[in-house]
Parts: structure tokens; sequence; C-alpha cells
């Protein structure tokens, strides 16, 4: 147990709900998927999304290099940390407006801060599919601004009903499944964080001269 919680634990994670919602169902996966990481040697910045709403995107707004508090805030707290997982409604199959808002303004800082940072998706809803289309569209801005969005998505269906008083879900074959998924998002982000460097290291072990053909190592 104490050399699993090593593990991740220079790793850090953006958690945020992406509902407005005082009790909200993604919150509470949100908190979960907080609790999970902690668990398994991981760090958590945890957020709500009344900290990154913005105003209605105007590229008339954009002056001076102006930028909302919501989107400031977002992109101090995206480059903060190594990776990001949001908890989404689903909207009429889609992503809510307001995070759709968020994203067009974050996007327009240079460097751009999505590109190159993986992402985890998660959604709740009390329908059968979990709001799960909601993050297929989800992926789209995400994966046109760079960013790596992790293959596995987790949807939590009839979220009303799934949770037990302590926030733990009810179902432990599903509890487990995302455990698993969480674990091996951990393990993708805590691998792109260090697998660079430790290729150096054994290049440089092993005493090989940098060629050509190695120096992107560097
Ligand atoms: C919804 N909801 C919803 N649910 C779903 O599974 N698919 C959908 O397309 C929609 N569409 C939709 C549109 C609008 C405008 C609202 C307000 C709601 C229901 C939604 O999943 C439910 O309200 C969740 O509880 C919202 O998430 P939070 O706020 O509980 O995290």
């Amino acid at each position: 147990m104490e050399e699993q919680q090593n593990e991740h634990g220079h790793t850090s994670f953006l958690v945020f709900s992406a509902s407005l919602r005082k009790d909200s169902l993604n919150t509470k996966l949100a908190k979960l998927a907080a609790q999970v990481i902690q668990k398994n040697g991981g760090t958590v910045d945890f957020a709500h999304m009344q900290e990154f709403d913005c105003p209605t995107f105007n590229q008339d707004l954009e002056v001076d290099n102006y930028h909302p508090q919501g989107a400031e805030e977002f992109c101090k707290r995206i480059l903060a940390n190594d990776a990001f997982i949001i908890a989404s409604p689903e909207y009429n199959g889609s992503m809510p407006g307001y995070l759709k808002n968020m994203i067009d303004w974050v996007s327009r800082y240079r460097p751009q801060p999505f590109h190159q940072h993986n992402a985890l998706l998660l959604s709740a809803s009390p329908s059968m599919a979990g709001g799960n289309r909601g993050l297929w569209a989800l992926r789209i801005p995400f994966e046109h601004l760079g960013t790596r969005v992790y293959p596995d998505m987790f949807s939590l269906a009839s979220a009303q009903q799934a949770f037990n008083e302590d926030g733990t879900l009810k179902d432990e074959k599903l509890a487990k499944r995302f455990e698993d998924n969480l674990v091996g998002f951990m393990n993708l982000v805590e691998a792109s964080k260090h697998y660079p460097c430790i290729k150096k290291a054994w290049v440089e072990f092993l005493g090989e001269k940098l060629t050509k053909e190695t120096e992107r190592i560097e």
C-alpha cells in the first residue's frame, strides 16, 4: 500500500465538475474521482465550474489582451497541473454551452494551453447512457486544440441512484471499473511526464553517443 501511494506521488490532476448546479451528480462523480486519485498516490487540485465560468465569447471584447477572470483561472490551473479531468453533464446530446464558451476563451491564449495536455472525460446523468454522447462532443474541441484525450471515458448511468451516502458507488463492479479507468489514466500521465527523462538517462548510462537518429531524445 505504501509503495502504491508513492507511485503517482509527483503527478497532479486538476479535477473539476462542469456543472453549475448545487446538487450536481457530476460534482459527486468528480469528488469520487478525486478520492480515487488520492488513494492511488496522485495529487488533486479540485475545482468547480463557477471558478471558470466566462461571459459569452465575443471577439470584440478581445482588446488589450483581455481575458475574462474564469479563463484566466482555468489557464493558470491547467498549466499548474500535469493533467485534467472533467466530469461534464450532457445537455441535448452535447456538452453544456457554458463549457464550450470557456474552452473558446481559453483557446485564445498563446501559447495555447490545451496543447499536449492529457485529459480524461467523465459524465453522470440520470439517463441510461450516462451522458456519454456529450463526452463525444467534448472530445472534438479538445482534440482540435491538441489535448491528448484518454480513449476510455467513464459515463455513470442512472446516476441519481448510483451513489452510497459516503459518495462511493453502490455497484462494486462499476466501482472497480471506475478505479481501473482512473489508474490507467494516471499511469499514462506519469509515463508521459517521466519517460523522456528516463530515456535520456538510459542512453547516457549505455554511453551511447547521440547521433542524428537519437538526438531527438535530447
Ligand atoms: C439535460 N439532461 C440530459 N441528460 C442526458 O443524459 N442527455 C441529454 O441530452 C440531456 N439534455 C439536457 C438538457 C438540458 C438543458 C438539461 C438542463 C438537462 C439531464 C441532465 O443529465 C441532468 O439534469 C443532470 O443531472 C445534469 O448534471 P448535473 O448538473 O447533475 O451534474
